[in-house]
């Protein structure tokens, strides 16, 4: 297997973050597969390492910078000099905007927004010291680019502000030869979903089963959309293919949302 360096990516325990720890650990890089969740951790770095792979687990609670810095220094210490870092984590809840609390809008911005800054942070600045260029991956959302979905106001809020970042930091750290490029999904089909299925057909007054209908009735390609689809995307952003694109923010999403 071939060695492309070190590549970290937070919420690495479940859904897109398992499969962009996989693809990437594929594509021959050694994955820090870092997460809150431990355990979760752990059972992605043994099935990379299952599969040939080179992976160690990490924790890492984006929301806060002495967990990142640790997790970081850990990871170098293991695989040698960072080369990728995806920013992933995310969080989401649901409701009505006039019932949403103050709680909810701390809980998503705080890991969705405050989570890719501090990140974005800790990885620029070791991306600097190593004097080698890199590339930051953000996790944003079709809730990005678009406000127009259901009981998501604070979510969408803190994607947008992952577009805008990514925008904000390539244009300052292209000096530095770092690239800050974005993925958008749409309805991927992971723990994250099947808990807002259930939020959702509460909030409608409908089944879950229902709310798939709907979403597959927005998407063109007609099917849910899977953690892979998004890897892939990752996959070419971390790749030497994607060298000159920066500040983008890719719509992976079966076309729900075209821009
Ligand atoms: N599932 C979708 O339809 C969808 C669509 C668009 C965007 N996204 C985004 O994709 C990313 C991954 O979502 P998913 O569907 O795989 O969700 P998921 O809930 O399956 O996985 C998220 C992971 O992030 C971890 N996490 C949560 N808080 C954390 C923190 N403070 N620090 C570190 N890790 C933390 C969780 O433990 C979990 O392992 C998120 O940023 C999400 O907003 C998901």
């Amino acid at each position: 297997m071939s060695d492309k360096g070190l590549a970290v990516v937070t919420g690495a325990g479940s859904g897109i973050g398992r499969a962009i720890a996989r693809r990437l650990a594929e594509d021959g890089f050694a994955v820090a597969a870092t997460d809150v969740n431990e355990a979760a951790a752990k059972e992605t770095a043994a099935d990379i390492i299952s599969r040939g792979g080179r992976a160690e687990a990490f924790v890492l609670d984006v929301t806060d910078r002495g967990s990142i810095e640790r997790a970081l220094e850990q990871a170098l210490a293991r695989f040698g000099e960072l080369k990728v870092w995806v920013s992933n984590a995310g969080v989401s809840t649901m409701n009505h905007f006039i019932d949403l609390t103050e709680e909810e809008w701390d809980f998503n911005l705080n890991v969705n927004a405050k989570g890719v800054f501090l990140c974005g942070q800790v990885a620029a600045r070791q991306f600097i010291r190593q004097g080698n260029g890199g590339k930051i991956i953000h996790t944003a959302s079709l809730a990005g680019k678009r406000g127009a979905v259901p009981f998501l106001a604070h979510y969408v809020a803190s994607k947008f502000a992952v577009v805008g970042l990514t925008q904000a930091m390539a244009y300052e750290l292209a000096k530095h030869r770092i690239t800050v490029n974005a993925v958008c999904p749409g309805y991927v089909a992971t723990p994250m979903q099947e808990r807002e299925l259930a939020w959702e057909a509460k909030l409608r007054e409908t089944t879950p089963d229902k709310v798939v209908e709907l979403m597959l009735g927005e998407t063109p390609l007609r099917r849910l959309e899977t953690p892979e689809d998004v890897a892939r995307v990752v996959s070419f952003l971390a790749s030497e293919d994607a060298d000159f694109i920066t500040g983008e923010s890719i719509a992976v999403n079966g076309g729900v949302y075209m821009d």
